[in-house]
C-alpha cells in the first residue's frame, strides 16, 4: 500500500507522520510509498516547522530531510491511502476527489487509535508542547493505522 499524509501547509503534523511512518514500516512488506503533502500551496519546497523537526528528532524519527508540496490530482490515483490530520482537511480532500477521481481511500489519521481523539491540533503558531502533543498523537495513529490499515 502506498501512503499519503496530508495537512493544511505540510510543515508541521503531516511531515511528522510521514517521518514516524518511514521508520515504524521498515521491513514491512505490505507498505510501498509514503510521502506527505499539504492543501495549500505557501510552504511548497521549505523544510519542516523546525520546532516539529526537534520534536521529532528527540522522539528518533528525523524529518529535517523532508520538503513540502501541495496536494496534486495524481495523488488520488497513486496512492491507496490517503490520511487526513483533521476534518477539514479530509472534507477538502473528498470535494476534490469529487471532481478528479482517484482509487485513493481517505479518512482520518486517528479514526483507528486508541485515544478517543480524532484529530490532530494544527500545532502552528502553538508552544512546543503544542507541537510534542500533535506528535504524540500523530505517533499512535501511525501504529495504530500500521496494525490495522
Ligand atoms: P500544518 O500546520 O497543517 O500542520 O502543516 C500549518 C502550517 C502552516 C499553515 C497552516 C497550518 N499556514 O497557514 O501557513
Amino acid at each position: 500500500m502506498d501512503l499519503l499524509f496530508v495537512c493544511l501547509g505540510n510543515i508541521c503534523r503531516s511531515p511528522a507522520a510521514e517521518g514516524v511512518a518511514l521508520v515504524l514500516s521498515r521491513g514491512d512488506s505490505r507498505i510501498g510509498r509514503i510521502d506527505s503533502a499539504g492543501m495549500g500551496p505557501w510552504h511548497a519546497g521549505n523544510p519542516p516547522h523546525v520546532t516539529m523537526c526537534e520534536v521529532a528528532r528527540a522522539a528518533g524519527y528525523p524529518i529535517d530531510d523532508l520538503r513540502a508540496r501541495q496536494v496534486d490530482r495524481s495523488d488520488f490515483f497513486e496512492f491507496d491511502w490517503i490520511l487526513a490530520m483533521d476534518r477539514q482537511n479530509q472534507r477538502d480532500l473528498l470535494a476534490l476527489q469529487a471532481t478528479f477521481g482517484g482509487k485513493a481511500k481517505i479518512r482520518l489519521l486517528l479514526d483507528g487509535a486508541p485515544d478517543g481523539i480524532y484529530e490532530v491540533p494544527d500545532p502552528y503558531g502553538g508552544a512546543i508542547s503544542d507541537f510534542q502533543d500533535s506528535f504524540s498523537l500523530i505517533r499512535s495513529g501511525v501504529r495504530a493505522f500500521l496494525a490495522h490499515p
